[in-house]
């Protein structure tokens, strides 16, 4: 297993929009554990396949307080979200330090294949379900912070590639 480079904010690459997972190989298998090695380490609670500049429609997510309960959502759908939305704070792997108000359904049912390719339904609410349309963005090529207000977000940037210089040098 091998932990991945995390791209950041406001990175081009993060605009990526996916393209479904075809093949269900020994380098998907690869790349399914190297994910969740690589957010387990970075104490996230869900990583898309995009934050690693692999454009394919492939998520991770362990919401669980022990660490223990992997979730693999591979092509997802989203069936059905419920009408009623709430403003949650999120933060994301790739705006490190970042974190906002983000407004989301409050329940969602994800029809989506596992790791070996077989067909589960998930239907979530709290964290989860935050979490899954969270992840479910960044396969459409969409960050957090762009619900932010424009005023933010350009704050966000600004700190975002202050940081990124001063980690280069
Ligand atoms: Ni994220």
């Amino acid at each position: 297993m091998a932990l991945l480079p995390i791209l950041c904010y406001p990175d081009p690459r993060l605009l990526t929009v996916a393209k479904p997972v075809q093949a269900f190989d020994v380098r998907l298998q690869t790349l399914i554990a190297d994910m969740f090695e690589t957010m387990y380490e970075a104490k996230g609670i869900g990583l898309a396949a995009t934050q690693v500049n692999v454009h394919e429609r492939l998520i991770v997510i362990d919401t669980s307080e022990g660490r223990d309960a992997p979730l693999v959502l591979i092509n997802p759908k989203i069936l059905w979200a419920s009408p009623e939305r709430h403003v949650n704070e999120e933060g994301c792997l790739s705006v490190p330090g970042i974190y906002d108000g983000v407004e989301r359904h409050d329940l969602v049912k994800v029809e989506a294949l596992d790791g070996s390719g077989n067909k589960h339904l998930v239907e979530a609410e709290g964290l989860l379900s935050m979490c899954i349309q969270h992840e479910m963005d960044h396969l459409m090529g969409k960050v957090f912070v762009e619900y932010l207000s424009p005023l933010k977000r350009n704050r966000i940037k600004t700190k975002m590639l202050k940081a990124q210089r001063e980690a280069r040098d």
